[in-house]
């Protein structure tokens, strides 16, 4: 059987790589003959003057291409007489660099044109960052348009000259170096005719002989047994299975194997692959797994054999991130990692890192197209490895949870160790003896809305109804927890991240001891409020106080609405930093229609009905 190679074409806007790819696959006898016609008839009205447009195959091809959610990433099949090939193909327009993320993870190598008029681009390099990350270690670079410099030797040399010492801080596997002209032919395909004349000075070969030729052995698969699990079945009282394809190594009946991410271990009892009793499968086979005692396992968990995967919920991964919206640590998205998925958020940018130089920034947030190592925390532990150990249990990917784009995608680099040396410690006394005790149900109201909206003065009226009526309660507001536990935080987008995030969790202390809180915080993000009802869970209760800032800034209490239009608060809700109104809050009130009392009256009662 031949061989398949995997591989992705990364290039800039205009340097021919759609000619290029569109030439291989012509000359691979890809083409039927009635679109060879085709292609000669458009050629002749085309830019080229009667010589075959090899870039108006592709595009053609690229009608069909396959539409993802958020991924355009057109993969083509062509074959040789010496191997089989699948090439990732992603569209130049301006998402070009999150697709080619996508179709890197995919591909065993990567083809990186280079413009010979223009040599190595910012864009060049942050192209073979990203392919890096993914795990790409087989490169190939595709000097293009030689014929515009006049197949100069000396052009190429310094082109080769900087590819060196821009990839000798990667680990690479393999790396080639090809002058082409994709319009001309030059290199291309074959090497025969016209090339030893034009650049006699190269001697390499073809970029599609070394394509057929290249070795890439799949490093980032693990030896040993891994599988995860996509279904458990259970047709009767005494049969439960485990299903999967095993990802790698082997696996038989009497083995021990670990499930993850839990750590329990057990033995084989029986092996099926395609409904036969084989007591034994392999890598790539479709199984059911049997085993000898009840262990609690579902879809997502992992059986393996002596792996160094682990049960954790934090990690040190490199991400790249391609979100308009920046990330910032302690906002919550979805996690994809192997088949989970997950809430997870960023808890420390550790640094992002320089696509021209390699530099190591310290960083806020990280902007769209930008690379950073990261600590992410998971919401639970999953079955996880190192990227360059297991690609499949090693990488993820950042979903938007408002938007459902992809965010970003990242590799695992290692686990955190002290996750795993967390246990969550359960006590006598809970959180339901503790309501109990005082007679109540727990809830956190969570007043959002402008500086002076009226927050403070409806939390407060609320909080001594319900004194009054004998409950337990505590009241956060803005200005009193900026002087304490959150002195340290101004209000950046990401300090106030940060702000919320700690009031949410100490929200969810005091519903715990069960207490009824009442929090009064601008907290204009709608992410951060979703968080913030992650955190707390069934217990939040969200009030938006809708006063518009026309009202606010007349009625102007503390005299900041003033100070922040003479310019002297940077950053000021409503005025230079936006506030998002929430879509559908539990409870809206604007005071300027309704009295304090009948608003608080109506919330009191609603939560008192909850
Ligand atoms: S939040 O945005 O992080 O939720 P928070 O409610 O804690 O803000 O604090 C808001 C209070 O801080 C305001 O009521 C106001 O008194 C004060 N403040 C000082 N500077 C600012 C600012 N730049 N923007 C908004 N409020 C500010």
């Amino acid at each position: 059987m031949k061989s398949l190679l995997k591989f992705i074409t990364c290039g800039s806007v205009d340097d021919g790589k759609s000619t290029l790819i569109g030439h291989m696959l012509y000359d691979a006898k890809l083409i039927f003959a009635d679109q060879e016609k085709a292609l000669e008839l458009d050629s002749r009205i085309g830019s080229r003057e009667g010589k075959i447009d090899y870039s108006l195959l592709l595009d053609g091809l690229m009608a069909e291409r396959e539409q993802g959610i958020t991924i355009d990433v057109a993969y083509r099949y062509f074959t040789t007489e010496k191997r089989s090939f699948i090439v990732a193909d992603t569209p130049g327009h301006e998402e070009y660099t999150r697709n080619m993320a996508v179709g890197a993870s995919f591909a065993d190598a990567a083809v990186i044109l280079i413009d010979a008029t223009q040599g190595m681009l910012v864009q060049t390099r942050r192209h073979i960052r990203i392919c890096s990350l993914m795990g790409i270690r087989h490169f190939v670079f595709a000097v293009n348009k030689m014929d515009l410099v006049h197949y100069e030797k000396s052009v190429f040399d310094k082109i080769v000259r900087d590819v060196k010492r821009f990839v000798s801080e990667f680990d690479i596997g393999s790396m080639k170096i090809i002058p082409v002209s994709a319009t001309e032919g030059d290199n291309v395909t074959r090497t025969m005719g016209a090339s030893p004349v034009r650049m006699p000075w190269y001697r390499g070969g073809a970029l599609l002989e070394y394509l057929e030729e290249i070795e890439v052995s799949d490093l980032s698969r693990p030896e040993e047994f891994v599988m995860a699990i996509q279904r458990v079945s259970r047709p009767n009282h005494n049969f439960r299975g485990f299903q999967g394809q095993v990802n790698s190594g082997e696996i038989s009946v009497g083995d021990e194997i670990t499930v993850l991410p839990s750590g329990e271990q057990a033995n084989v009892a029986a092996v099926y692959v395609a409904d036969q009793n084989t007591g034994s499968a392999q890598a790539g086979q479709p199984v059911t797994i049997q085993l000898d005692r009840e262990i609690d396992i579902s879809r997502g968990c992992v059986i393996c054999k002596a792996t160094k995967a682990e049960g954790a919920n934090m990690f040190t991964a490199k991400l790249f991130w391609m979100d308009e919206e920046a990330l910032l640590p302690g906002r919550n998205y979805w996690v994809k990692l192997g088949t989970k998925m997950i809430p997870a958020s960023v808890m420390d940018i550790k640094y992002k890192i320089d696509v021209n130089s390699g530099e190591q920034i310290p960083a806020e947030k990280i902007h769209k197209n930008e690379l950073a190592v990261c600590d992410v925390i998971l919401s639970e532990k999953c079955a996880i490895d190192q990227f360059d150990r297991d690609k499949d249990l090693g990488s993820f990917i950042f979903i938007n949870r408002v938007t459902n784009m992809t965010s970003a995608c990242g590799t695992v680099m290692h686990t955190l160790r002290r996750s795993n040396n967390l246990v969550w410690q359960e006590t006598d006394i809970t959180k339901k003896i503790r309501s109990e005790q005082k007679g109540q149900t727990p809830k956190t109201v969570w007043f959002t809305g402008l500086s002076g909206s009226g927050k403070s003065t409806l939390a407060n009226e609320l909080e001594k109804r319900l004194v009054a009526m004998g409950r337990h309660t505590m009241l956060l507001d803005g200005d009193n927890v900026r002087m304490g536990l959150n002195k340290n935080l101004g209000f950046t987008e990401a300090d106030r991240v940060e702000n919320i995030r700690r009031i949410a969790e100490v929200a969810k202390l005091m519903n715990d001891a069960g207490l009824i809180v009442l929090t009064a915080f601008i907290s204009p993000y709608k992410k951060d409020r979703e968080n913030a009802r992650e955190i707390i869970g069934e217990d939040f209760f969200e009030v938006y106080v809708s006063t518009p800032i026309e009202e606010c800034e007349r009625r102007d209490v503390k005299g900041l609405y003033r100070k922040a239009r003479r310019g002297e608060i940077p950053n000021f809700t409503g005025i230079t930093s936006p506030y998002e109104a929430p879509d559908t809050p539990d409870f809206a009130v604007d005071t300027r229609e309704t009295s304090v009392e009948e608003a608080v009256s109506m919330i009191l009662e609603q939560i008192e009905k909850g």
